[in-house]
């Protein structure tokens, strides 16, 4: 007897069928064989947000949930963290290999060529007002990128995709540092191409009138490890909608646009910035306690708490807490993090956390450390996007160099009326509506 299939008996119709294992799943398109008759359509399955299915192959980044690992290209993330920068980590990510001293000097020199932005570009943001959210800004003008590189359409092509990517890893800070200072009404810093990646985001940022930007180098490090541990994630939320709008041959700047739209919701890279919310509401570490207990109540959600995949402590939380730590030697001490402290102790020390197996998140230490680093929290899903734009590129490029991709087009199980036909306008009754 064949070990490596499944064995499906369909009670309706006493049917068995045999379902042959595909890398430890099982093919949705073999169910669909199982029918009543001719006209039946088959079985599907129902996974209403994607719980238990896979939506495609990848070789970039491993996750174990249950044990708290994380690796980009076999390699562990504490490791690349550790040892490596973020232009070393984002070319692993996209070339599938560590670069050579010789690859990565040319790496650098090839994003940052690309990262100035069109003069028209710069003028569009000037349209925004003065008060508009960074990441809105930030999605809007990625997606004007579009506009500016017409040519980026021709997704198939692998030299005008190679083109792009570098485009976008050199421009995405450039955008960011330009919406954080719109929203101040300063004037925009042009790039400055002798420094790294980290601390020339510093630069355009925070640079006023010196004529050269000294980074802290402590500081330019934490960022640059922050960036790493962002860079990936798998098959999250926004990385789904990148694959997605990628999947029509959108072009990439508008399929980045999409994801880190996606990214920008409260329950994804929006939490850390709710984080730092949820610690100013608390306020004091006496108050601990009693917010703890709101949140068992049902008075909303520990935010930086919980994740989809991992169900033990998220291992880059515990990164970004010793990065965090290496901050505050530089910054001095933040009351907010011995409520994150405490909030933390109490939290994993609680039965109603430990039974939904609740640990801190990505979110939870970083908020606190970007404001110790001078950034406002609006800016905080910003930060989590320029790195994720490599993973989002990564996963892009694989996914339309895989056979197996077609454009994604979910089913659905119809729960409406049957047909029905349109009644006079005279003769409808009024009905309650809620759109
Ligand atoms: N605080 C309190 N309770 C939480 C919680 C949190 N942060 N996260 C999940 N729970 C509870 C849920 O209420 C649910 O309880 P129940 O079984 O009594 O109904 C249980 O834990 C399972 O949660 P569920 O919503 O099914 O988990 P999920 O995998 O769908 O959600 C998150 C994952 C990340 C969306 C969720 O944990 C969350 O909203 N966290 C806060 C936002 C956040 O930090 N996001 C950043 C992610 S990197």
């Amino acid at each position: 007897m064949d070990k490596e299939v499944v064995n499906i008996v369909d009670r309706r119709t006493g049917a068995a069928y045999d379902l042959p294992f595909f890398k430890g799943a099982v093919r949705a398109m073999d169910l669909r064989q199982i029918k009543t008759g001719p006209e039946d359509f088959g079985v599907m399955t129902y996974d209403p947000a994607f719980l238990n299915t896979a939506s495609c192959q990848s070789a970039i980044t491993f996750i174990d949930g249950d044990k708290g690992i994380l690796r980009y290209r076999g390699y562990p993330v504490e490791q690349l963290a550790e040892n490596c920068t973020f232009l070393e980590v984002a070319y692993l990510l996209l070339n599938g290999e560590l670069p050579s001293a010789l690859e990565l000097k040319q790496w650098v020199e090839a994003i940052t060529t690309h990262t100035m932005l069109h003069e028209t570009t710069k003028k569009f943001l000037e349209g925004f007002r003065h008060n508009a959210h960074p990441m809105g800004m930030f999605i809007s003008t990625v997606a004007a990128l579009s506009t500016v590189y017409p040519e980026s359409r021709h997704v198939l092509d692998p030299e005008i995709r190679r083109l792009q990517i570098r485009r976008l890893i050199g421009k995405v800070p450039t955008i960011a540092a330009y919406t954080y200072r719109h929203s101040l009404g300063f004037p925009y810093v042009y790039p400055d191409n002798d420094l790294s990646y980290a601390a020339n985001f510093m630069n355009m940022l925070w640079k006023m009138v010196e004529p050269k930007y000294q980074a802290n180098p402590v500081l330019a490090r934490a960022l640059d490890i922050l960036f790493i541990l962002h860079a990936d994630h798998e098959q999250n939320c926004s990385t789904n909608v990148m694959r997605a709008v990628g999947s029509s041959q959108a072009d990439p700047f508008l399929a980045t646009a999409a994801a880190a739209a996606a990214l920008s919701g409260p329950l994804h890279g929006g939490a850390n910035e709710e984080v730092l919310r949820m610690l100013d509401e608390i306020g004091t570490k006496d108050r601990v306690h009693a917010y703890v207990d709101s949140v068992k109540a049902g008075k909303g959600k520990l935010m930086g708490f919980g994740h989809r995949v991992y169900k033990n402590y998220d291992p880059r939380a515990r990164i970004i807490k010793w990065a965090a730590g290496k901050v505050f030697e530089v910054t001095g001490g933040n009351p907010k993090l011995e409520i994150a402290l405490e909030l933390e102790r109490i939290a994993l020390e609680d039965e109603y956390f430990i039974k939904r197996k609740l640990y801190p998140n990505v979110d939870f230490y970083s908020g606190i450390m970007y404001q110790a680093m001078g950034f406002r929290p609006e800016m905080f899903t910003v930060l989590f996007a320029i790195p994720r734009t490599v993973g989002w590129l990564a996963q892009w490029q694989e996914m339309i160099e895989d056979p197996e991709q077609k454009i994604a087009r979910p089913r659905q199980i119809y729960t409406g009326y049957e047909a029905r036909n349109v009644v006079p306008m005279e003769k409808r009754a009024a009905a309650a509506v809620t759109a």
